[in-house]
């Protein structure tokens, strides 16, 4: 048993208080409609497909992710950062400010009027357990020029994280952003194994990516440039350590910002030496994007860290990590934009793309899905399961692509994936060959450390992790979500 604890699933009087003072109003996720998807998925239902992967339960799996993506991006009808209609993602508040909601309730009850900040985490997961407490440096500029100029493709990327109303509900009635709360959890549980009480069903988190094209550094005065991913890179040396950032990526993809409908383009500039030309330059309209306006500066301010932002600037969402509760060790799919969608490099692959719904259109339908449900295939148990089969490697290329060998450490010792029908071991060593079930596995805290550096056990690639692995003693488990353990204090 890893969880003996009473869990509360009511609205807190904070959500009610909220709604009725006109702060946010977070939207749950509509049905889209699409036949063979719904949400949540029974457990019994999506561990069969998983069990038995089938063509058949393979695409109902990929569908499943599809289903998410498309009602994550319909639009809420509310209005978030100054924006009308919104998609559904838009309006969910992130864990640092559900933490922070009761000051803001505070703050309305006395006439003041906080705005929703976009609550930046620039990729924390770059520092953990680095022993400086240093915020992560920017990234690298681009090692490409464009076309005989010395401009370069714009290698910055901003994380945000959501939670959907089930899972804010359960986080804010449980004080799970609290230290003392969690360390309550700790000391009532018994045994070596012991978790925080575990999400409903319900439950979805996300971790939308973008970036952030400013007027005044476009190409010719329009046309903005940043770098195209080539697809999962063959590990060497270099990539082991220093990741595959991208900084190093080889190609560029370009957005004419004046237009503002879609294209039927889908090339990039392989080396960035042809410059923008009609196949390889997008419009916004190719893109979920949000236009900076005078109303909503400040908040995409706090955002970028840069007072320099202006109106006229636009985010463009870049990619998205997923997960939900559906089934015990959630579901894990990520999105991002590319190219041409039909035909996406890998993580993603033109199979995935084939169970598109027909329901998903627009921008939406320009970004690719990477998905796994699974630590390693064919599938283990959730305990006392084994390292061996085949490694099943989800990761987003603006989120993990430049986690080099550093990133990774142990316990849990990496023991590899073990094939016995080649008989070789599959050693996971960099973010490109990553799986996140396996590192949202170690998600843990001690809780009578509030250093966000050394209280949490480290990072893992991509191997087979039992829920009852001895490394979890003296851990608080949480439930797969490694920003209650970034956000708690
Ligand atoms: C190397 C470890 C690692 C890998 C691999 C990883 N994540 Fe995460 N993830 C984190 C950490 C740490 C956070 C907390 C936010 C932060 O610090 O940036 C996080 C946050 C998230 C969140 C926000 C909610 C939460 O607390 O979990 C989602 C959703 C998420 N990741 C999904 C994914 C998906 C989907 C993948 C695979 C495509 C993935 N992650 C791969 C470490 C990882």
């Amino acid at each position: 048993m890893l969880c003996k604890y009473k869990t509360k699933f009511a609205w807190s009087l904070m959500a009610m208080t909220l709604s009725t003072l006109a702060y946010s109003k977070p939207v749950p996720l509509p049905d889209p409609g699409i036949q063979g998807y719904r949400f949540p998925e029974k457990k019994n239902t999506l561990m069969h497909w998983i069990n038995a992967p089938t063509f058949k339960n393979t695409r109902s799996i990929h569908l499943h992710g599809w289903g998410l993506w498309t009602s994550l991006t319909t639009a809420s009808g509310e209005t978030e950062f100054g924006l009308a209609n919104v998609p559904v993602y838009l309006t969910w508040l992130s864990p640092s400010e559900i933490r922070d909601l009761p000051k803001v309730v505070q703050g309305l009850e006395n006439g003041a009027q906080p705005v929703r900040t976009f609550a930046i985490d620039r990729a924390r997961q770059h520092t953990h357990r680095f022993k400086e407490n240093t915020p992560p440096a920017a990234p690298a500029p681009s090692k490409i020029s464009i076309a005989d100029s010395s401009e370069k493709p714009d290698t910055n990327i901003y994380v945000t994280m959501g939670y959907n109303p089930a899972a804010q509900a359960f986080a804010t009635a449980n004080n799970l952003f609290s230290l003392a709360a969690l360390q309550k959890f700790y000391d009532e549980g018994t045994g070596d194994i012991r978790s925080i009480p575990t999400f409903p069903i319900n439950a979805v988190a996300t971790k939308p990516t973008y970036k952030v094209i400013r007027q005044a550094s476009l190409l010719k005065g329009s046309v903005y440039a940043m770098p195209a991913w080539p697809g999962t890179p063959a590990v060497t040396p270099a990539i082991q350590k220093n990741g595959f950032p991208e900084s190093d990526w080889p190609g560029c993809v370009y957005i004419n910002t004046r237009n503002l409908g879609a294209t039927q383009n889908s090339s990039i500039d392989a080396n960035c030496k042809v410059g923008p030309k009609p196949g390889n330059t997008y419009g916004l309209g190719d893109f979920i994007y949000y236009p900076i306006t005078t109303a909503n500066q400040t908040q995409f301010q706090l955002l970028t860290k840069d007072k320099a932002l202006a109106a006229g600037d636009i985010v463009v969402l870049m990619a998205m990590h997923v997960t939900s509760r559906e089934i015990d060790e959630w579901t894990w799919q990520t999105y991002f934009w590319t190219p041409n969608p039909a035909h996406p490099p890998l993580p993603s692959s033109s199979t995935i793309a084939q169970s598109r719904p027909a329901k998903l259109k627009g921008a939406a339908a320009h970004y690719a899905m990477a998905i796994g449900y699974q630590m390693v295939a064919p599938n283990q148990a959730i305990t006392g399961g084994k390292s061996v089969g085949r490694p099943v490697t989800v990761y987003n290329p603006y989120l993990e692509s430049d986690f080099s060998a550093n990133v990774f450490d142990a316990p849990p010792e990496n023991i590899g994936i073990y094939n016995p029908a080649t008989n070789k071991t599959f050693k996971a060593t960099t973010g490109v060959q990553s799986n996140c079930m396996t590192c949202h596995s170690s998600a843990t805290i001690v809780p009578s450390d509030p250093n966000q550096q050394t209280n949490a056990l480290p990072y893992l690639s991509n191997f087979y992790v039992s829920r009852d692995n001895p490394s979890y003693k003296g851990y608080l488990l949480l439930d797969f979500l490694w920003s209650i353990q970034g956000t708690a204090k």
